[in-house]
This record gives structure tokens, sequence and C-alpha cells, in this order.
């Protein structure tokens, strides 16, 4: 194991900048990390969840659009057709990111706004909409991490059968190719796919998400096709875009069984292959794990596996918490999510406190990958409205979830792994997929009613560390 050979410590203890006097900079500011001022914080969010214009400029139905408006698929009936209203409300946005004191943004372009039609050509009042986005961040300083493919599917590429279809990999590509050559220079950071393994299998597996596609081979040929289409696609930006940073983004989750039974072990063995190895395998070994491998082999092509695997600069991981499985015939591959049967701290939207499992899945990348540059590209805690004034402002429980998978974090990092930046799920509470607008993963409030955004106490905090780690200096040891 690597040793560090750098200590930080603080400079002498100066005013926060920049922070207005009445904000209630919490008391419980962590001191202890030593992230220092090159680390990359930053906030995350997608197109969907919070652009809401579904309708406007020009922008045509993608696949979630369709979900959310058929079936009963969404929690209480909502829908992503207004959520945060980011598309009318951008530059408050950017500025509430900016006066945090972050210099990093993470967030993605709807495909069906800058290519609405089939074959069709760009869209300029969509491209118009992220070349003022971009304004904007440039002009507060902040750095734009754009996420290509954040599960927003065109509807007409779905009409063809979506990620089930071959075709669908080179039209990313495609897509990959005309934005980057578009956007250029203007963007320093470029990631491909958000979460391969969580689209494909809710969403083609399980059908709980978008397309709300199920089976074995609809969940398989799409994470296939998505594997394809993303070696593809960074070949392109390798090509248009030579300066930047270029990476991809992965669910990164160790996966235990719920209990101590066979079938369960099995189901957990499968599902980590699936999730874990079948998104990561290819892209930094071109193959896919053994225990799969013979699922694959039907849409996996002679020459395939050379286009997955891609030499990429940086690696995006969101992480959570474990997955704990169980195993259960009525799904695809017989594996579900079971629960966790330990007692666990907090639990929103099912998510367990378990920052440890944060470096487990750093460390776990970085033993088996080659040491790459990873990233922290999400993590975050879900918290619930009770209806009262103010509720959800005091958010003591995502603070020290927060605060906890960032001291496992800085373990990994003195345990040798190349970690250089961390985004927290999310700015602003927003459309959270088939769960709705009930669990809100904002540092940011918003009133849905009003559209009204308030920060959060953990918004205050990760601004006090955010910058207590830029007035951090390296000390040679
Ligand atoms: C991740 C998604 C992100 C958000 C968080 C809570 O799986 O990438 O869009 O919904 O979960």
């Amino acid at each position: 194991m690597m040793k560090r050979r750098e200590a930080m410590r603080f400079l002498a203890a100066a005013p926060l900048p920049f922070v207005p006097d009445d904000w209630p900079i919490t008391q419980r500011a962590p001191t202890s990390y030593a992230f220092g001022p090159d680390f990359n914080f930053g906030f995350s969010t997608s197109a969907y969840q919070i652009e809401g214009a579904v309708h406007e400029d020009g922008r045509t139905d993608g696949i979630w659009d369709i979900f959310c408006h058929t079936g009963h698929h969404i929690r209480n009936g909502d829908n992503a057709d207004i959520t945060c209203d980011h598309y009318h409300r951008m530059p408050e946005d950017v500025a509430l990111l900016a006066a945090a004191g972050v210099r990093n943004y993470r967030y993605s372009v709807s495909w069906p706004r800058l290519y609405p039609e089939m074959n069709g050509p760009a869209n300029s009042k969509g491209f118009a909409f992220y070349d003022r986005l971009l304004d904007e961040l440039h002009d507060k300083g902040v750095s734009p991490w754009l996420c290509l493919y954040h599960w927003d599917l065109p509807q007409y590429l779905q009409a063809r059968g979506g990620w089930t279809n071959r075709d669908t990999a080179y039209r990313l590509a495609e897509f990959s190719d005309k934005v980057s050559r578009y956007f250029g220079s203007r963007i320093g950071h470029w990631m491909v796919l958000n979460e391969a393994a969580v689209h494909a299998y809710l969403g083609h597996g399980l059908g709980f998400h978008a397309p709300g596609m199920t089976g074995k081979d609809n969940w398989v040929s799409a994470l296939h096709h998505l594997n394809l289409g993303q070696g593809l696609s960074v070949q392109a930006l390798r090509a248009n875009v030579p300066q930047a940073r270029i990476g991809t983004v992965a669910s990164v989750e160790p996966v235990r069984p719920s209990t101590k039974s066979a079938d369960d072990a099995q189901a957990a063995a499968v599902l980590d292959a699936m999730w874990n190895g079948a998104v990561l395998d290819p892209l930094f070994l071109g193959e896919y794990p053994a225990l799969v491998r013979d699922d694959f082999a039907p849409y996996c092509r002679s020459g395939d596996l050379a286009v997955c695997r891609q030499k990429i600069d940086l690696l995006g991981i969101n992480y959570y918490s474990r997955l704990h499985i169980r195993y259960d015939p009525k799904y695809a591959l017989d594996v579900f999510f079971g629960s966790n049967n330990d007692p666990v701290k907090y639990k929103a939207l099912n998510v367990p406190m378990e920052p440890d499992g944060l470096y487990e899945a750093v460390m776990h990348v970085h033993d088996r990958y080659g040491r790459p540059e990873i990233f922290i590209s999400e993590n975050g805690f879900a918290t619930v409205k009770d209806g009262k004034p103010g509720s959800g402002l005091e958010d003591d429980g995502r603070l020290e979830y927060l605060a906890a998978n960032l001291a496992f974090l800085q373990k990994s990092r003195e345990a040798g792994a190349n970690v250089s930046g961390y985004f927290v799920w999310s700015l602003l509470d927003n459309f959270e997929w088939d769960a709705g607008m009930k669990y809100r993963f904002g540092l940011v409030d918003v009133d849905f009613a009003t559209l009204k955004r308030t920060p959060k106490q953990s918004y205050y905090w990760y601004s006090a560390l955010v910058r207590s780690q830029a007035k951090m200096q390296v000390v040679k040891v």
C-alpha cells in the first residue's frame, strides 16, 4: 500500500471568505478533514430531475415522460413536468452553488431537448439553454462536468427498442460526437454514462424505472449496449476534445446477501457480477465476469469488448450504501433487493447508513482496476418533510451521513487510493425517479408549490467544509 507523503495543516484561522454575516455557519463544520485545496468538491444534478419545461422550446418526449404519464409508476402520481423549473431558474441555481464556495458542477444534458426528432437537426433553442448555463458557470468560476446520458433516452429511440436494440449504442456515440463538437473546450470534464447498472436493472430488468421493461434478456442486452455505446462515445470524445478529461460514472456498491442462506449468497454473487463487475470489467479489463459471461454471449459480438475497453482519465463512483440482496424467483436472474438485517442508524428510501461501504467500494476499484483516478460523483441522503413550516431545513441526519462518508473517503486516500473529488447529490430537492417528490436529496430545499429555494443546514455545513479545505496548505513531511 502506498504511504501518503503529504500532510495538511490549516492556515491561520481567518474569517470564511464570501460568507454573508447572517449565514448560520454551523459550529459542527468539520475541521479534521485533510482533502486540501486541490481536491474537487462539487454538486451533482441531472437534467430530467431538475429542468422541467418538458414541452418547451422544441423538446420532445423522453422515456421518463412516457413512464410518468402512463401506468401509475411514480409514487403519488408525481411527474417531472415542472419539478424544480431549473430551465427557467438556472441563474439562481448556479448562484446558489457558487455562493457555497463550490467550484465544480456535474450536470447532464437532455437528449430529447437537443435532438427532438429521429435523424432530425439539432434544436438550437436546446443548445442555447446549455450555452447560457455554461456562461453562468464560467462567469462564477465554476467548472462544468458534463454527463452526456443520465437516463433520459428520446422516446423515438425507445420506439425502436431503446437500449435492447444494438443500434442505440451507435446513436449514443453519434450524440456524444455532436455534443462534444458543439461545446468543445468550453467543458473540461466529460462523463459518458450515469450508472449503466441501475439503468439496465431497474429500467430493463425489474421495470421499476423507465422504460419499464422486464426480464433477464432485456436487462442483459441493455447493459451490453450501454457498455458498447460508452466505449464508442469515449472514442468520439477523445477525437473531439483531446484536452479534456474523459470518464464515466458507475454505481459501485458492495453487495451482501440479506441472510446466510445459500440461495441469498448465490443471488448476491450474481448481482455483484451484474451490477459492479459487468460495468467495470468490460471498461477496464475488456471482459465480462465469468459468472455471467454466458448471459452476455448472445449480444456480445466479436470485437465488442475491445470497444468497451477504453482508457479513461477518471472514474466517477456513485455510492449510497451497500446492496443487500435476497433470492426471489419472481425477478430477473432471481435476485431482488432485500434488507440489511443488522441494525442501522438511518434509513430513508431504504438506504442504510454504511459509510465504511464507501471505503470498500473505492478500495475495490483501486485494487482491481489498476489504481485509476476516482472521484465520488454522487453521495447523498434522503429526507422526508412532515408538512410543517421550515420542515426539512434542520437536516442533521444528512449532515451526519455526509460527514461519515467523507471520513471514510479520507481513509481511502490515506490508504493510497487516487481520489480527486467528491460531489454531493444533490444541489436541489428534485424528482427522485419512481419515488417522485417525496424523498428529498437536496442541500437546498425546494418548495414545489412556489418553487422557492431555501438552503438547509447541510448546505451551510458543506460550504464551510469546502471553504476550510480551500484554505489548507500542503506541507511536505
Ligand atoms: C442515483 C441516481 C441519481 C439520484 C440518486 C439518488 O442512483 O444517479 O439520479 O436519483 O440515485
